[in-house]
């Protein structure tokens, strides 16, 4: 079987794929700011459709709209200094090699540094889009997806702001944990912010809201089974060491980011009217609002 591939991106030079396979075959291939991603095997990997969805699903917000999503949550100055605040509190003074995974643009990490005045900077994203919008040049940028990291160097500290939910299940939450601490030396240090919403059924509600629709799906947020996907991948038991502002979100903000019609906000009005006791998503007249946490979570 032979397969043609044309580029129809015109802001990049047309790259052209051709070969040859003789297995049954598909060819997925998807870019993100000239990057090219190709499979053209018989069934695609699960770490593969992943990475395609995020890229995807996040289309209006990389390279330009993220600092400025959701009332710019991340960019919020309060915001920064508190995730800064609780790192310094458990720093040692040396100097450190600090890696940030599904970073973004990597604003929290360039201000922790700059509040350390010392230490090296490495960002990790699946999207080369978001990397591109830091122009630090002495902070190293690779465009690559969790999932399959092997930087083959380990790291002093770690940290995560707002991605594990990316990766929608328990499997494979362990999964990108046990990569992260692979790249972690062995005194190295985890520091996770993740979108968290403690009562479980809550946590499982809110996940399914997200899941209703291809567009934001498919998610899986934090609650406090989290400790155990920790344990199963070989971290220590994580420890508060800080609290992030509450977020709010209103369809509004789902609407503005994922081009959500009237029929998928009333599927999700109709879903959390089947759970009207949950504190974390609430029915409003013209939708629905929905409350996140944001602890700090250290782990070794
Ligand atoms: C909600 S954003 C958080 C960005 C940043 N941590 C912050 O706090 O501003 C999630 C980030 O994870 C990245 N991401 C999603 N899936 C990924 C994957 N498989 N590998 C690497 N990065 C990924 C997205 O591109 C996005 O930048």
């Amino acid at each position: 079987m032979f397969i043609y591939y044309t580029s129809s991106n015109t802001h990049q030079s047309k790259k052209h794929i051709t070969g040859h396979f003789s297995t049954p075959h598909f060819l997925i291939m998807y870019c993100d700011s000239g990057i090219y991603y190709i499979n053209a095997i018989s069934s695609i990997s699960m770490a593969t459709r992943i990475a395609e969805k995020n890229l995807e699903r996040d289309r209006n917000v990389q390279g330009k709209n993220w600092l400025f999503t959701y009332s710019s949550y991340f960019s919020d100055e309060e915001n920064i200094q508190i995730f800064i605040d609780a790192v310094a509190s458990v720093l040692s003074d040396k100097e450190l090699d600090i890696l940030y995974v599904g970073s973004a643009s990597g604003l929290v990490g360039e201000r922790l540094i700059t509040s350390l005045g010392k230490g090296k900077l490495t960002l990790v994203d699946i999207s080369q889009k978001h990397l591109n919008e830091n122009i630090n040049p002495t902070t190293t940028k690779i465009c690559a997806d969790i999932l399959e990291l092997n930087l083959e160097k380990t790291f002093d500290l770690i940290i995560m702001r707002s991605s594990l939910d990316y990766f929608p299940s328990k499997d494979l939450q362990i999964q990108v944990l046990k990569i992260i601490k692979n790249h972690l030396t062995p005194n190295g240090l985890f520091i996770n912010q993740p979108a968290y919403i403690p009562p479980i059924e809550d946590r499982n509600l809110v996940s399914n809201i997200y899941n209703q629709t291809e567009k934001m799906g498919d998610r899986f947020f934090q609650s406090t089974d989290m400790k155990e996907l920790y344990i199963e991948s070989g971290f220590s038991e994580p420890q508060k060491i800080g609290d992030g502002k509450v977020m709010y979100l209103t369809e509004q903000d789902h609407i503005q980011r994922y081009e959500l019609t009237y029929w998928e906000v009333k599927g999700i009005q109709d879903l959390i009217k089947k759970n009207r006791k949950s504190q974390y998503a609430l029915v409003t007249s013209n939708g629905y609002k929905l409350r996140f946490e944001f602890p700090i979570f250290l782990s070794k």
